[in-house]
């Protein structure tokens, strides 16, 4: 087992196909999750137990984890209430992801519930979740800024994120949902989470590159302490309902830079920009990464 100095939790099988207008065949999710666990990826978020019709590029989520055996059991899997977990735990899943939104109007959009409805929605899922053994994230999404309502006061972020932390999750991921964020909001933000008694330790960092600050701000939280990062292989992504979300920090660009850093990640640079390779050629259009453009 790899010494990691840090732990990146990859996004791309989710948050990166949630996003694509086409949808990739069963076939190809599980070859591409088989090659991301081969290249040293620690932890894949595999898909999502959501409302079909809401998410039809991950329709698929029961065969997927089916597909992937018991191996599969183990990647993480976002689900959005009681509905989503009686399917994940039909399937043996061990590890599920809550998404919240720190926003009235994203709430509504993501969730169809108001920011406070949200709570009621989550709040049995996880106390289920964890009755049943499971271990929870939490995820919030739009704490540097929302398209609908720009600007979020830092202490509405910090309420509902230790709202959703304070329900049993284990873990909270910091969501630049449409990658708004740059390096000195990210302090700010973090030192208002410690400040709440939410460590360095429980949090983890989820930047989209929209406007090309994804690195530098990981840079940014990496320095204040933080020591799992969500990216996703080769920069695919975006939210569905965040039209203005692009893709996630590519996980190539993230693994450089930690080389360069003497950061120890454990993951195989050049098996993961072989499948980011792949998996463009799968969706028939480049990988936005400059690592993966360069490298290949
Ligand atoms: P709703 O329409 O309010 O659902 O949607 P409902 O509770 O009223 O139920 C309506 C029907 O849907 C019922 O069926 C339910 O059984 C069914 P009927 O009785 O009418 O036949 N249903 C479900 N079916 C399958 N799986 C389920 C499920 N739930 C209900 N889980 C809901 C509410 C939350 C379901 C919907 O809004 C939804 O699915 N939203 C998901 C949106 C989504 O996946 N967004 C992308 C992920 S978030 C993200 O990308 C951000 C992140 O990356 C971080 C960041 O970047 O900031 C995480
Ligand atoms: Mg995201």
């Amino acid at each position: 087992m790899t010494e990691r100095d840090v732990t990146i939790y990859e996004v791309g099988p989710r948050d990166g196909l949630q996003n694509e207008s086409a949808v990739v065949p069963l076939e190809a999710k599980v070859t591409f999750i088989e090659r991301l666990v081969a290249a040293g990826l620690p932890v894949v978020e595999a898909t999502s137990f959501v409302h079909p019709t809401w998410v039809p590029q991950l329709a698929d989520a029961a065969e997927l984890v089916e597909r992937l055996g018991p191996e599969g059991r183990r990647h993480p899997v976002l689900v959005p209430n009681e509905r989503g977990l009686d399917r994940a735990l039909e399937l043996g899943c061990e590890h599920i992801a809550i998404f919240g939104s720190a926003t009235e109007t994203f709430a509504r959009r993501n969730l169809n519930r108001s920011l406070d409805e949200q709570f009621a929605m989550f709040e049995p899922t996880v106390r289920r979740a964890r009755d049943a053994g499971l271990d929870v994230r939490a995820y919030v999404s739009m704490c540097w800024g929302d398209p609908w309502e720009g600007a979020v006061p830092v202490e509405q972020v910090v309420s509902v994120g230790k709202r959703l932390f304070d329900l049993g999750a284990s873990q909270l991921s910091l969501g630049d949902t449409i990658g708004v964020g740059t390096a000195g909001a990210v302090g700010t933000l973090l030192d208002a989470f410690n400040d709440a008694g939410l460590p360095d330790d429980v949090l983890a960092v989820h930047f989209h590159d929209t406007y090309g600050q994804a690195l530098a701000n990981a840079y940014a939280a990496w320095q204040h302490g933080v020591r799992t990062f969500d990216a996703s292989a080769g920069g695919l992504g975006g939210c569905p309902y965040a039209e203005s979300a692009t893709g996630n920090l590519a996980t190539e660009d993230l693994v450089w830079m930690f080389r360069g850093l003497g950061v120890e990640t454990g993951v195989d640079l050049d098996a993961l920009v072989a499948t980011s390779v792949w998996m463009a050629g799968v969706l028939g259009r480049p990988s936005p990464s400059k690592v993966v453009t360069a490298l290949s």
